[in-house]
């Protein structure tokens, strides 16, 4: 399949979309892209949370339960002030959506509602783990299939207990591949949203094991950073890709995420 679309890495993932309103395609259509560049950014085309509310059920079911609205969570800093920071204003490292509230899910899309006067950050970040893993050197990929990360939360966010460490595979099978699907630490000088830590593994190694990782999967080879406008839509395959978010001043920042659960 050819497209007239700009991809968003050097790697060749991530589609820039800027014709169209998401609302017009097909949902056969996105998942075709999506299964061949994994995320895509719509711009130019504003759409509302409500559009994105109206149309995204064609794709399956949404998760709803009482942290959201309907099927929307509003990650917009309004709880900044009681130091969460999944729902501040703090960086977010690299993860997959669902993994400490205990769902699997197939598609994230995040709608901005409204973005003024942010600086210093709030980006969303994406990696192309497809690509980026072949650079990650073996032995720190063998520690991560062979033993996995036990994560923990910290913010009240989570549904999953934070008195205790939840067991996560380092990777997981789709379509024929493995594709990383753990979440990355905070670093010692960050207000951390969760823990993170490989069973067996000190702490230092753990520390530099990570440092190689993010070294690359967040280098702008593989790692497309998206500044949001008013109206803008990401679109991404939450298994086949690993996520994040600059920390950010400033604002109203308000952006709402939707999520497909996996059939
Ligand atoms: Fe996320």
């Amino acid at each position: 399949m050819s497209t007239p679309y700009e991809t968003l890495t050097p790697s060749g993932k991530g589609l820039r979309i800027t014709d169209r309103r998401i609302t017009d395609f097909a949902p056969a259509e996105i998942r075709g892209l999506l299964a061949k560049y994994h995320w895509l950014s719509f711009k130019n085309h504003p759409v509302t949370v409500e559009d994105m509310i109206d149309y995204l059920p064609q794709y399956g079911q949404l998760t709803e339960n009482d942290r959201r609205v309907g099927p929307v969570l509003k990650i917009d800093a309004s709880k900044k002030d009681e130091g969460e920071v999944l729902l501040g204003q703090g960086f977010l490292p690299l993860h997959r959506d669902g993994v400490l509230m205990g769902y699997d899910i197939e598609i994230v899309a995040i709608c901005c509602a409204q973005y003024e006067n942010v600086t210093d950050g709030g980006r969303t970040f994406i990696t192309d783990i497809e690509n980026g893993c072949k650079d990650v050197p073996k032995e720190i990929l063998d520690v991560i299939r062979e033993r996995g990360i036990e994560g923990r939360p910290v913010d009240r966010y989570y549904t999953k207990p934070s008195d205790t460490w939840h067991w996560i595979p380092g990777f997981t099978e789709l379509d024929g591949q493995e594709w990383l699907a753990i979440g990355f630490p905070y670093r010692k000088d960050e207000k951390p949203s969760w823990l993170l830590r490989i069973p067996g593994v000190e702490d230092e190694r753990t520390t530099e094991m990570f440092e190689v990782l993010s070294s690359i999967l967040m280098s702008e080879r593989f790692c497309y950073y998206h500044a949001w406008e008013e109206g803008d839509v990401l679109l991404l395959d939450n298994r086949k890709v690993l996520h994040g978010r600059e920390a950010f001043r400033g604002g109203p920042r308000r952006l709402a995420n939707l999520q497909v659960l996996a059939s």
